[in-house]
């Protein structure tokens, strides 16, 4: 299939309210594990990545797995960068093919935001990339964004709906309490504030911090506008939990294939175990 953008299938996810998985990969078996998860199960997915994983492997390498594993697929996939502060390193990955950027200047003051966001829209659109954008401040840590629990806050109503009537980006993620990283505890979603931006804003919300979420949170967040939900945390476990496990398993053996043909499978499990749950699958025609 030719490369995606997140239009389309964000359109549709929100349309038949179910979200689409966008799985944070860092090296070219996680990239495979969510491609092949998401072609077993028809599933139209997005790749994401995160500027710390674009620096260290580089664009090039990157993108050149990318279109190795999505271009042969025959489910929509989508190449999305993740929480990117700094417009050099956007500039970079859509000059290299990215089909989708995230601009999160979130924790600048709002017309600041505004003006960042505004910036990346104008790069990105006459391209065909994506933009998803993001309003108040999401707790927890995820690559070098670190925001402590005092200094995380929702996103504002009114601020939202400016804000996207402004930008009209094609996916908003307002910090609705969810978290990055591992949940201490219940979190406290604001149920009725997603709701309201969802009827007011009209664009496909995109659900930060999936990792640890329960079920029923996720119907509830998908039902009233979620359509696109990021995991990442988990994977980071499979991908070190996968390898590790089978050479605990096995530790005579000191052949790397077969830790890395583990942790692919690891690794495939979780995006498989959260496609079900986002309801993406059987979605791709
Ligand atoms: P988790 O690490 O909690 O899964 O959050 C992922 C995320 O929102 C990436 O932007």
């Amino acid at each position: 299939m030719p490369l995606e953008n997140m239009k389309a299938m964000l359109g549709k996810a929100k349309e038949g309210k179910y979200a689409i998985g966008a799985f944070n990969i860092l090296d070219y078996n996680s990239m495979k594990a969510v491609v092949q998860a998401a072609e077993e199960l028809n599933a139209p997915v997005i790749v994401q990545t995160s500027v710390k994983t674009v620096k260290f492997w580089g664009a090039g390498p990157m993108i050149a797995w990318f279109r190795e594993l999505a271009e042969p697929a025959k489910v929509p996939v989508a190449i999305h960068l993740d929480h990117c502060k700094e417009m050099d390193v956007i500039k970079e990955c859509i000059e290299h093919g990215w089909t989708s950027v995230m601009i999160d200047a979130s924790s600048k003051p709002f017309e600041e935001n505004l003006a960042l966001s505004r910036q990346v829209v104008e790069m990105a659109r006459p391209k065909g990339i994506t933009v998803e954008a993001e309003l108040g401040a999401i707790v927890g840590v995820e690559d070098d964004i670190h925001v402590k629990e005092q200094d995380s806050h929702l996103a504002d109503l009114q601020q939202s709906v400016e804000f996207c009537s402004k930008i009209k980006p094609d996916c908003f993620a307002p910090a609705i309490g969810t978290a990055h990283g591992i949940y201490k505890g219940e979190p406290k979603i604001a149920f009725d504030l997603l709701k309201e931006i969802t009827e007011k804003t009209n664009v496909p919300i995109a659900l930060h911090g999936g990792t640890g979420l329960s079920q029923e949170v996720f119907k509830r967040c998908i039902k009233l506008g979620c359509a696109k939900v990021n995991i990442s945390t988990q994977l980071k476990y499979a991908f070190i939990d996968g390898f590790t496990e089978y050479h605990n398993n096995n530790p005579q053996e000191y052949n790397p294939l077969k830790e890395l043909a583990a942790q692919y499978h690891k690794l495939k499990e979780a995006v498989t175990e959260n496609i079900n749950l986002f309801g993406s699958e059987g979605k791709a025609d």
